[in-house]
């Protein structure tokens, strides 16, 4: 008698989780100085806020009990430590370590990038982040899929 020792064939879903926050930021690199700021980001060089819009897209399989690929309730807190807490209502170049103690300007595109990093520490291990998508305005988005080079 042989023993099959393939895995069985299982899908592999994706799983998508929105989120809304609001916070306050400021486009300045403590790198430059204060006219090159200036010259460099304009009327984003002023504190003002934005309600960002942000997509979370995780990949896995199924567990055949339960059904689900992540149960919905440990991915809402995975973002509200990671998120919600860090960012909703908050000023994120002093009140986020991340951006104040790296001298990292807040941009979007930094915005997402350590939300991934934090968010990736922390999934289940049958489940990865795929995407995530962070709209600052109605029409500016940027999209990370945890490509480095
Ligand atoms: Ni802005």
């Amino acid at each position: 008698m042989s023993v099959s020792t393939t895995k069985p064939i299982q899908p592999v879903v994706y799983l998508t989780r929105i989120e809304s926050f609001s916070t306050a930021h400021r486009m300045n690199s403590p790198l430059l100085d204060q006219q090159t700021n200036k010259q460099t980001f304009g009327k984003c060089n002023a504190i003002h806020g934005h309600n960002y819009k942000i997509e979370l897209t995780v990949k896995g399989t199924v567990d055949p009990i339960t059904g689900f690929l992540v149960d919905i309730a440990v991915l809402k807190k995975i973002i509200d430590e990671t998120i919600m807490k860090p960012f909703d209502h908050k000023f994120i170049d002093t009140d986020v370590p991340y951006f104040l103690d790296n001298n990292i300007v807040s941009t979007a595109e930094n915005i997402v990038v350590y939300i991934w990093i934090e968010v990736s520490k922390r999934l289940p291990t049958n489940v990865e982040l795929h995407t995530i998508k962070l709209h600052e305005t109605d029409r500016n988005l940027v999209t990370f899929s945890g490509e480095f080079l």
